[in-house]
């Protein structure tokens, strides 16, 4: 697990020297389109914290010590946690996959070129997207297996090895794809961990990031038929 985590580590390292930064970079200026909610950042400063007391006290109880404590700690937080992203499925209409996504997709976001290019994306790109449906489904995983496996501790019977298995298939996974995403929001699209601190944007990042997302708000605002 740990060499996992090293080696995507590692990858986003000579990712970004090969081909830096994507887009406008998110500064002070001018932020004035809301692009989150005060509840929205909320929940997701929650996801988040609770993600990383969820690695930690997974990794202690599987690796250091299974001991009831840090898996009393690992079960409530998962319980938070559970219900926060559940709670994001409230906004599901903005991660819908539009036709112009085909594009974003075929071309991986232009991450793999130096360029920085134009690809459609509406408030979300595909791959916000994608990565959107995939920690929810990692959540239900993560959820229904760690259900049973904490029944193991408090009966203190032998966990089944398919369980153990699935799970920590599920939490490799979501700790890599976590990590891809904190490398995405922090360093390959500078200075956008601004947006979690204020909720907005300038008018200038949208269009260089997502050039879909003001036509799509005037789409969906219209009747029917209209646009
Ligand atoms: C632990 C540190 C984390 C950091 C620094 C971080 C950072 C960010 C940033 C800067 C954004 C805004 C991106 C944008 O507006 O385009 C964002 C969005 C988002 N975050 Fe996080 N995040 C973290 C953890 C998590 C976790 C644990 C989850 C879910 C399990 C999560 C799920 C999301 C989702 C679904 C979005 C909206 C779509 C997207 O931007 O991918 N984040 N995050």
């Amino acid at each position: 697990m740990m060499v996992l985590i090293l080696v995507s580590v590692l990858v986003l390292g000579i990712h970004y020297k090969r081909k830096g930064s994507k887009g406008v970079p998110l500064d002070d200026s001018n932020n004035v389109i809301e692009r989150f909610t005060r509840f929205e950042r909320i929940l997701h400063f929650i996801r988040a914290f609770t993600f990383i007391i969820l690695t930690i006290s997974g990794l202690v109880f599987m690796f250091i010590e299974a001991n009831k404590p840090s898996g009393l700690i690992h079960s409530i937080i998962g319980i938070i946690f559970f219900i926060v992203s559940i709670a994001t499925l409230v906004w599901f209409k903005s991660y819908t996959f539009k036709p112009y996504d085909k594009l974003w997709l075929r071309h991986l976001g232009g991450y793999l070129s130096k360029e920085s290019a134009s690809l459609p994306a509406g408030k979300y790109n595909a791959g916000q997207k994608v990565f959107f449906w995939m920690t929810i489904l990692f959540t239900l995983i993560l959820t229904g297996t760690g259900k049973f496996l904490m029944g193991n501790t408090v009966n203190e019977t032998e966990p089944s090895g398919m369980l153990l298995l699935i799970h920590g298939c599920a939490a490799a996974l979501s700790i890599i794809s976590i990590v891809g995403h904190i490398y995405l929001s922090l360093w390959a699209n500078k200075g956008t961990w601004r947006v979690l601190k204020s909720g907005k944007v300038s008018e200038k990042w949208v269009q260089s990031h997502h050039p879909n997302w003001e036509i799509d708000k005037v789409k969906s605002k219209a009747p029917k038929g209209h646009i």
